[in-house]
């Protein structure tokens, strides 16, 4: 059966609340949401995404007290990293509870929480008296969805219900930081920078990549990839010359290609990095959706929320 689009939040409550799979609309990207407490919900995103289980999801909360009911021991600094950065596009890696159920952890001691800042999520997990695990809302391995119809068109058929919010304003998922250890561990880049964290709290590590065990999947090499083969281009480093079934991807500026113009897509008009973001995912799907097999991409400029872009973009084109 098809998934119900709505625009109200009791209805998304009620859902929730009888176990079923929602999607949600939050600043960074859609997640697919369930009853983070409900072990049987949770094991349904798993089967909705294809996830593999060793994968961990992010608890979604929408108070601190929540946030620190969830976790077995709430460090000072994730304390000053929550007070400066939520709601917003941070998620906090801490020791679990032992409310939290292992499938939802992937059995780590740890869990990891963010209080999204979407108003419409933030009522709904003010409407419920459980938090809602909530991977993005995209089959595993595929780029992230950043409007109610992207959740549609992949997974119409495995969800109940999208709460459709309007596209994303960030577009990439959120900054993920561990305060597992003495240190704090950077794990995936996002909208609030390895400086702002740096900050609040001092200085900052960073782990985006490990070898051996993964801790976070967005942490794979290959990550985020649609079908079309991406090839990257170092920003300003010359397009090879248009082919058939090919796509150009430049930061900025495509009326300066001699690209025809079906085949351009621009990942910001003016070349500004938040627009860039907010678009990147809805371009990559787009590259799929217009039929291209190869597409060129020019990398964001190396710096602030660039940085995050070029992450997704460098994993998206990983083979
Ligand atoms: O912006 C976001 O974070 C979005 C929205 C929906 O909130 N969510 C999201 O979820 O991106 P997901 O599952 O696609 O990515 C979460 C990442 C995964 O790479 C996962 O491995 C990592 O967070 N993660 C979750 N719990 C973790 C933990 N306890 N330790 C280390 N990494 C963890
Ligand atoms: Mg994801």
């Amino acid at each position: 059966m098809q998934a119900q689009c709505l625009t109200e939040v009791s209805k998304a409550t009620a859902l929730l609340q009888q176990g079923g799979l929602v999607a949600i609309p939050t600043e960074t990207v859609y997640g697919l949401a369930a009853n983070g407490l409900d072990a049987i919900a949770v094991a349904r995103i798993f089967e909705a995404k294809k996830r593999p289980f060793f994968d961990p999801l992010i608890l979604h909360v929408g108070s601190l007290e929540q946030a620190q009911g969830l976790s077995s021991r709430w460090p000072e600094k994730a304390q000053q990293l929550a007070q400066a950065f939520w709601p917003g596009p941070l998620t906090l890696v801490v020791p679990k509870s032992e409310h939290v159920p292992d499938l939802v952890s992937s059995s780590l001691p740890s869990v990891g929480l963010r209080m999204p800042k979407h108003p419409l999520t933030l009522s709904l997990l003010q409407s419920l008296e459980f938090p809602l695990a909530a991977p993005s809302a995209n089959p595993f391995g595929y780029v992230s969805p950043t409007t109610a119809q992207h959740v549609l068109d992949q997974l119409g058929n495995a969800i109940e219900a999208v709460l459709d919010g309007g596209p994303c304003e960030v577009g990439i998922e959120s900054t993920i930081v561990s305060l597992m250890g003495d240190e704090i561990h950077l794990l995936r880049l996002g909208k609030i920078s390895q400086e702002e964290l740096e900050r609040v709290v001092g200085p900052v590590q960073r782990q985006l990549s490990v070898k051996g065990a993964v801790q976070a999947p967005g942490q794979l090499e290959q990550h985020y990839s649609p079908f079309c083969q991406l090839y990257l281009l170092e920003p300003g480093q010359e397009v090879p010359i248009w082919e058939a079934e090919s796509a150009y991807v430049p930061f900025s500026n495509p009326t300066a290609s001699a690209w025809p113009q079906d085949h351009l897509l621009a990942l910001s008009q003016s070349g500004d990095l938040n627009e860039a973001a907010a678009k990147v995912f809805s371009i990559l799907r787009q590259l799929d959706t217009l039929g291209f097999k190869k597409a060129w991409i020019e990398l964001a400029p190396n710096q602030g929320l660039g940085l995050a872009i070029n992450d997704r973009l460098r994993r998206a084109a990983a083979r």
